[in-house]
């Protein structure tokens, strides 16, 4: 019989006790299931919208701006002590149709993209304690992606790099001076032809005074054999640079049959070795500020779709909210570098 959970041994409380931000992605629709609420409360002080604050919801149409699920994701915060990241500003997928469809010019794009960052920016200023500006905009080998943002037709910087990253940063920051600005991605996690691209960007924004605090590693892990000492080694070039670094979307995917079951029950203990080992990592770099997962609960997380129903169970409570090994190592990392009697 498991241990029922309780506040004082909870991730929270250890994360709290050792100054460490731990959150997760979570889904407005479920704030009214109690069970989701209450271990959402329990166990993390930070939290970001997994949907919500993407284009794709804001802006319904070209006119408006619609902040009802992203203002319900900072009342929750609020009315339970917890910080908001927000996710994302710019973003080459998960845009509405009427942007992906519309004939812009550069200048046409420029001024929306503007105009977007700047209001949303204001709307959660003093709300949202850190932005991730800017996702996924390097494909695996470190070139830029093709995006509506960069060259299709992009915001009259196509073909010169990170401009137009550059210029979203200067944008987010003339509108909130005070909300830190990250760079998040995924595969960018060890050091590899990805990670290289983005340190060369940071190390050139840092250098030239462009205003960038920290880099979000997303942490979807796909195999269960991640490079962890490569991983320490990325984490301590980066804040070597003086950024931040925030483990943005952890989750660590298990192969399941069509029913969701899994089709190597001992890759539970794989997976809980896996979390302790990237807690444990973030927790031994000063730099490393917050650790947050892509979900909490194996009920609702995109893994299942993403993978079409052959993997899923990614995250740290299963489908009824009970405490999974990856749970527990987690926990025992955290405790294990902080304050636990
Ligand atoms: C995903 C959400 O989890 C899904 O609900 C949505 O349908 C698509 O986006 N990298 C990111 C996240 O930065 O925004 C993505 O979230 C997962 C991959």
């Amino acid at each position: 019989m498991i241990a029922p959970l309780s506040w004082a041994q909870s991730l929270r409380r250890e994360a709290d006790c050792t100054g460490i931000l731990v959150g997760t992605a979570v889904r407005t629709s479920q704030f009214s299931e109690s069970a989701y609420a209450t271990t959402l409360v329990r166990e993390f002080n930070m939290m970001q919208a997994e949907d919500v604050m993407k284009w794709s919801t804001i802006r319904p149409d070209r006119q408006t701006f619609n902040f009802t699920l992203g203002d319900q994701v900072v009342d929750f915060a609020q009315a339970h002590d917890m910080k908001v990241r927000g996710h994302t500003l710019l973003w080459g997928r998960h845009n509405p149709e009427w942007l992906n469809g519309a004939d812009y010019n550069p200048g046409m794009l420029s001024e929306l993209l503007r105009d977007h960052i700047t209001k949303v920016v204001q709307h959660y200023r003093g709300k949202v304690f850190a932005w991730d500006v800017v996702n996924e905009a390097l494909d695996e080998n470190g070139e830029f992606r093709s995006s509506i943002w960069y060259d299709r037709p992009g915001i009259g910087l196509a073909g010169k790099g990170n401009a137009y990253i550059e210029q979203a940063f200067r944008w987010a920051h003339a509108a909130d001076p005070d909300v830190l600005l990250f760079y998040n991605d995924a595969e960018g996690e060890a050091v590899n032809h990805k990670s290289d691209a983005i340190y060369a960007m940071v190390k050139d924004f840092k250098r030239r005074g462009v205003p960038i605090d920290g880099i979000g590693l997303q942490m979807h892990i796909f195999d269960l054999q991640p490079n962890v000492a490569s991983i320490a080694a990325n984490i301590n070039r980066f804040t070597a640079l003086g950024v931040q670094v925030h483990i943005t979307e952890l989750d660590v995917p298990l192969p399941t049959d069509a029913s969701g079951n899994l089709r190597n029950p001992s890759d539970l203990l794989k997976q809980a070795e896996i979390y302790r080992q990237i807690a444990a990592t973030c927790l031994s770099h000063r730099g490393c500020t917050a650790l947050q997962t892509w979900g909490f609960t194996d009920k609702y997380s995109w893994i299942r779709s993403f993978f079409r129903g052959n993997k899923g169970s990614a995250l740290l409570f299963d489908n009824k909210y009970n405490p999974k090994p990856a749970y527990r190592a987690l926990n025992q990392a955290f405790g294990a570098a902080g304050c636990s009697p």
